[in-house]
């Protein structure tokens, strides 16, 4: 386990949207050089870009068409290389999207695939026997290529399946995980992880990572050797290089070789869900029903729906590998959405404040909104969390230069979008409430990512919800009414709160809408 990820704070960025510096309407590398720190500032050592190779972008670089060359938009390899090098220069690190489980429909290795003549691509995809032959339970294109059969995808039509090979295989044409054509593929990951590594990348998010290996067991055997067969790569020739998980399963996933894996980001009615996201609506209606969220003040909402998802994974996991919370990602609905700045400090309170290592997503430092506009690069629902991030007051709320028509997706017009100047200059805004809270987790080792959990009040729909970390006390009331608690401590004094509590005669008081960290 690198011991730097201890300590890592995460600040994940959407290339496309951070900070334009050549005027053409989209984020760079240059622009993101330009804030790291800005970066550093708020309380982040580390960073996550999604990916930003060389692709059509149908599903905003998800579908990569050359895994060795930058996105020319956003600048060129020696541009990334020196994004590694000013980051290092910081003290900061650098991961890349690793979009392990596919590619783009128009990557040399699928066009050579399609061809009738049998080539050392035929396999790299995975091809039924003939042209109107179905692949039971996958996702499937027929009728695109020359050859004759069907190709297997991953997620939209432009991202064919990698080949990795299939656990439990049923027909010819599914080949097993050792066969040479498999394992090939397999060594094609680890010739692009090691390119990326050796040019001073720390490390990468791999993209859906379970989705490896096909008919694979509910245990995920089949996609959990060919992980534990890179992290050993990693561990001999990386040892400092991190592995974080799109998972959602830190049981399967921290076993199979990842440090991190994010927990519930997309697991609607999960315990993590349930702090944010416990509304009655489907993605991309902007219509709030009933919202009942934990950090939903007055929501009547449940901690135990988080903990009793949470803690048995904790628990199981917390001397293997960390548990990854996010405030959001370019997938989700921005927080925003339904909750105020004001119920947003108490919830990074609390997500920043647990074991693990925690995700920023860029912008939600400074409570930008989700805006409802219509699809891009196969952005969907999730294009709204997608805009350009808002520095300053003034001309597209200076993230560009470009004329507005020329911007990637319009920035938020409203006339009180918040903006890094305007949080900047409020002492009470949610900006400076992230920075503090950085700060003492940074300031704090008791704090940092290691597992030192109990968990000292936490009742079905009651609250202040209590923990300790070391000899810290933490609580939180998202509430407008005051809450107490008994709590087995005799006292303890505020060390850092929004609000106000006390901690006295083995009783936890919090004022409505409070975090408290206490000392003991
Ligand atoms: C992951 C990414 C998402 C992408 C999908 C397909 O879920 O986070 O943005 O569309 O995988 O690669």
């Amino acid at each position: 386990m690198p011991e730097w990820l201890n300590h890592a704070i995460f600040y994940e960025i959407y290339p496309q949207s951070f900070y334009d510096t050549n005027g053409d309407g989209i984020g760079d590398f240059e622009g993101i050089i330009q804030k790291l720190d800005y970066i550093k500032g708020l309380g982040c050592n580390a960073l996550w870009l999604n990916p930003c190779f060389d692709s059509p972008f149908k599903d905003a670089g998800y579908d990569v068409r050359d895994f060795k060359k930058a996105a020319p938009r956003y600048g060129t390899n020696e541009d990334l290389v020196r994004l590694f090098t000013e980051a290092h220069k910081k003290d900061m690190r650098v991961i890349l999207d690793l979009v392990a489980g596919h590619t783009s429909e128009e990557h040399p290795w699928f066009l050579e695939s399609c061809k009738t003549e049998p080539n050392e691509f035929s396999n790299r995809f995975i091809w039924t026997g003939h042209c109107f032959e179905r692949a039971e339970g996958l996702g499937f294109i027929g009728g695109e290529a020359p050859r004759d059969g069907t190709y297997i995808i991953n997620f939209f039509k432009c991202q064919p399946a990698l080949n990795y090979g299939f656990y439990q295989p049923r027909k010819p044409w599914q080949l097993p995980l050792d066969h040479p054509d498999c394992v090939a593929t397999r060594e094609a990951l680890k010739d692009i992880m090691r390119f990326w590594l050796d040019l001073g990348c720390d490390g990468f998010r791999v993209d859906m990572a379970e989705s490896l290996a096909k008919y694979d067991d509910d245990k995920k055997s089949g996609t959990s050797s060919i992980w534990r067969n890179i992290r050993a790569m990693l561990d001999k020739e990386y040892p400092e290089a991190m592995l974080v998980a799109e998972w959602s399963n830190p049981e399967l996933s921290l076993p199979a070789g990842f440090h991190a894996d994010f927990l519930l980001n997309h697991i609607v009615g999960g315990g993590y869900y349930s702090l944010f996201r416990r509304y009655n609506n489907s993605p991309g209606k902007a219509v709030i029903e009933e919202d009942r969220s934990f950090f939903k003040k007055d929501g009547g909402g449940d901690i135990r729906l988080f903990l009793d998802d949470y803690l048995p994974r904790y628990e199981k996991t917390k001397n293997s590998g960390f548990i990854s919370l996010i405030t959001g990602n370019h997938d989700t609905i921005r927080t925003r959405f339904n909750l105020t700045p004001e119920e947003l400090k108490l919830a990074y309170g609390m997500i920043f404040t647990l074991p693990g290592v925690p995700f920023l997503y860029y912008g939600d430092e400074i409570g930008m909104r989700y805006l409802d506009l219509p699809t891009k690069e196969g952005g969907y629902f999730r294009t709204g969390a997608r805009t350009p991030m808002q520095w300053r007051a003034g001309k597209n709320l200076g993230f560009s230069s470009a004329p507005e028509e020329a911007l990637y997706l319009p920035v938020d017009s409203a006339p009180n979008a918040p903006t890094v100047e305007s949080e900047e200059k409020n002492p009470a805004s949610l900006y400076h409430t992230v920075k503090e809270i950085l700060k003492f987790r940074q300031t704090h080792e008791e704090l940092d990512g290691r597992p030192n959990l109990e968990i000292l009040y936490a009742e079905k729909e009651k609250l202040p919800f209590v923990y300790k970390r070391g000899s810290l006390i933490l609580a939180v009331n998202p509430e407008s009414q005051r809450v107490s608690a008994p709590i087995k401590v005799s006292g303890g004094s505020p060390l850092y709160s929004i609000g106000q509590g006390r901690l006295e005669n083995g009783t936890c008081t919090l004022e409505g809408q409070s975090f408290v960290i206490f000392g003991t």
